[in-house]
């Protein structure tokens, strides 16, 4: 189905099911130990065994030699794979690291070998045993140090925006301003730390290949192993119908299902590999640091007469940017603006996609700029963006927003968090020992329009049965597309059943991007539909469609979320303590499909942007012959639990957006997270008096 943008063409247009705040109905088999993760399949394939991996002992050099004698030797063991015996292996382009080292090494902890063997424990014995000599190069770990090597990166065809853009005069501009900032922000290298480690379990039979993996992108997991292997694609099966949190770790597959498939091929068996907690840091990607250069001018009334946003960040060669300054080119007016980003070749772990990649980091920046500008001004930090809005791309007037309603998310939250009790001036408010503060920050995120598919049959008991290849990462994929069957179809929820996850259904828009909810729901709708017009014509009951977006869509209107975030804290005035005491998000996001899971994105989103805020940070070791994340576990990277926030709320505004599909809706669950970290470190600056720009905001800092 080509989607057709005019409103009266939509022929459900008032919604009965979606848009309810139904239970998730994957709820009973996720907390009943019945939806099983992909390392706990044992019914799915028989004899498994065992593959432990091991990583590298450096950060950038050369394999010399790899003794495999006594790991082979080892008891139980069935198998050892290192790059002298996998084969020839193609690197996916996805990938800018590869999975397997050898005989270079470009990152520490980047995989050197797989040990199968019978039972973990003999694999993980047997792995230490591998020994791999080494010949050790110097290498580039320290962004603060390489910022002036670094370089715009080459526009390429993912993103081939040009990476530094101007209109108007800036330097001009913000030279003749009365009122302007200049500021640096820092943010640091950030893990997804999601609950489900990285796991696969690999199967061949002949020549084709069974993958049981955490993915949320299947059709890219079998891509890149068709292409690793150089085998078609209809020989690879990936299954991933379950997944314990992605963040965008999981948006590509990684050296647990490589090798686990590499394993399976050389023992002759199916293999299981996890990548253990510690691993994960440094084997798999994070998000990359940030060096933010933020500018601002503005007249005497506060209106922006100049706006630059410059971001530096790392990664090995031929590594992507951080996208920082992304959300700068479109949430505020100013007639003179400039973007740049630059790129620093650092020989780190791969730096790559984490939840809301580009705004998440950026807005932790612009929005502290903001806030310190408004103070300048002396005008309320409501008002200061209230005076900037635009209903139009900046730098392309003639394109308008689909829908902005960014001014009433910061109105209806300014009133229902009870920011007119706010004193503007920091340090004022005391209970005790405690200095009490607010924060506010402006939320952004684009909405993207992805091609997804659906297969619908409804059978003679009545049930609808819907398969697609889109993933659950934790979001509710199934409940909403559910729901949008049973809407379609006329059927009540519980006679609809969702199957996910398996590339033998048809390729969806996967989990990503916070693109996954509103497209996979539409392709959905659309096989929903032909299939009803088929069974009205006395056809067959199963029906195949999809959703697809004309390109001039995208292009001649610009499709975003827009959000506010409030946050009160407070500081304890001896020991500098920091503690959340409220939060509340205001979203408008277009239909909002269900709103209880939505709600539940949008609360974990806002806690992840608490730990951004205030804990979260891959500590690196800089010096030359080292580079690498030193605090590779949950005790040593630390992320909020519960007891942290003691209460978040989230309003969505009644809105749909006929522009975004036929489902009217658009994502959240990257938007919860945008501004978050910054509205964090308002409230800090309101309570304390004192402005941190680096994060993590830790007490130190404020003492
Ligand atoms: Mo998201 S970082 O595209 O999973």
């Amino acid at each position: 189905m080509k989607f057709e943008t005019a409103a009266t063409k939509n022929p459900i247009d008032q919604m009965k099911i979606v848009g309810q705040p139904v239970d998730r109905i994957d709820g009973p088999a996720k907390t009943t130990g019945t939806a099983p993760y992909a390392y706990e399949r044992h019914d799915v394939v028989a004899n498994q065994a065992y593959g432990c991996i091991v990583g590298s002992a450096i950060a950038k050099g050369k394999i010399t030699s790899i003794d495999v004698s006594a790991a082979k030797a080892a008891p139980g063991v069935l198998a050892v794979v290192t790059y002298q015996n996998a084969g020839k292996l193609a690197k996916a382009d996805s990938h800018t690291a590869r999975l397997l080292a050898g005989p270079d090494v470009q990152h520490y902890d980047q995989a050197v070998a797989v040990v199968v063997a019978e039972t973990f424990e003999q694999a993980r014995s047997a792995a230490k045993l591998v020994r791999v000599r080494y010949d050790r190069q110097p290498g580039r770990y320290d962004l603060a140090h390489e910022v002036k090597n670094a370089k715009p990166p080459k526009p390429d065809e993912k993103d081939p925006k040009p990476p530094i853009q101007k209109l108007g005069d800036f330097d001009k501009a913000f030279a003749a301003a009365p009122v302007k900032l200049d500021q640096t922000y820092t943010t640091p290298d950030q893990s997804h730390a999601m609950m489900e480690p990285h796991a696969s379990i690999a199967a061949w039979e002949g020549d084709k290949l069974t993958v049981w993996t955490a993915n949320q992108m299947i059709d890219w997991a079998v891509r890149d192993l068709a292409k690793t292997f150089s085998i078609p694609k209809d020989r690879i099966r990936v299954v991933s119908p379950y997944v314990g949190g992605g963040f965008g770790a999981k948006l590509w597959i990684r050296s647990d299902a490589l090798l686990a498939a590499l394993g399976a091929k050389a023992a002759g068996r199916p293999v299981k590999v996890a990548l253990a907690r510690p691993q994960i840091a440094n084997n798999t990607t994070h998000r990359p640091a940030t060096i933010q250069h933020v500018r601002l001018a503005t007249e005497l009334d506060g209106r922006i007469t100049a706006i630059a946003h410059e971001s530096w960040s790392g990664n090995l060669p031929g590594g992507d940017p951080e996208t920082a300054v992304d959300q700068t080119k479109l949430l505020y007016a100013g007639a003179n603006r400039l973007t740049g980003m630059r790129l620093a070749v650092l020989d780190l772990p791969e730096g790559n996609a984490m939840r809301a990649p580009g705004e998440a980091p950026g807005l932790m920046a612009l929005e502290i700029a903001m806030d310190e500008m408004a103070e300048k001004l002396g005008i309320d930090p409501i008002q200061f963006r209230i005076l900037n809005d635009t209903q139009v791309d900046p730098m392309k007037p003639q394109r308008p927003f689909t829908q902005r309603r960014l001014v009433e998310c910061m109105r209806i939250g300014a009133d229902r968090f009870g920011w007119s009790r706010r004193n503007p001036t920091p340090g004022r408010v005391r209970e005790g020992r405690l200095l009490i503060g607010m924060g506010m920050a402006a939320a952004f995120r684009n909405n993207l329009l992805m091609k997804s598919a659906a297969r619908v049959r409804l059978d003679d008991r009545g049930f609808v049965i819907v398969e697609t290849d889109m993933t659950d990462i934790g979001t509710g994929s199934y409940t909403v597309i559910a729901q949008t069957a049973a809407e379609v179809m006329e059927v009540p929820l519980d006679k609809v059943i969702v199957r996910l996850g398996d590339s033998s259904f048809p390729v969806s828009c996967g989990s990503g991007g916070q693109w996954g909810g509103n497209n996979a729901c539409a392709g959905v709708y659309a096989a929903c539909m032909k299939l009803k017009s088929q069974i009205a014509a006395g056809g067959e009951r199963v029906a195949e469609d999809f959703i697809d977006y004309p390109k001039e869509l995208a292009e001649s209107q610009q499709q975003s979320t827009f959000g506010a975030h409030f946050v009160e804290v407070s500081v304890d005035g001896a020991t500098s303590e920091i503690r959340v005491r409220r939060m509340l998000a205001v979203c408008a996001a277009g239909r909002i499909l269900n709103p209880k899971s939505a709600r539940s994105q949008v609360i974990g989103a806002m806690t992840m942007g608490v730990g951004a805020a205030l804990m979260e940070e891959l500590a690196v070791d800089t010096r030359p012959n080292y580079g690498f994340f030193v605090n590779h576990d949950l005790a040593g990277y630390e992320v909020p639990v519960h007891n942290d926030i003691p209460h978040q709320d989230v309003i969505f505004l009644d809105e749909t957006d006929p522009l975004s599909s036929p489902m009217k809706a658009k994502g959240v669950g990257e938007l919860g997270i945008c501004g978050v970290s910054a509205a964090v470190a308002n409230a800090i600056y309101n309570a304390s008096g004192v402005r941190v720009r680096d994060y993590p905001i830790t007490l130190d800092k404020i003492l």
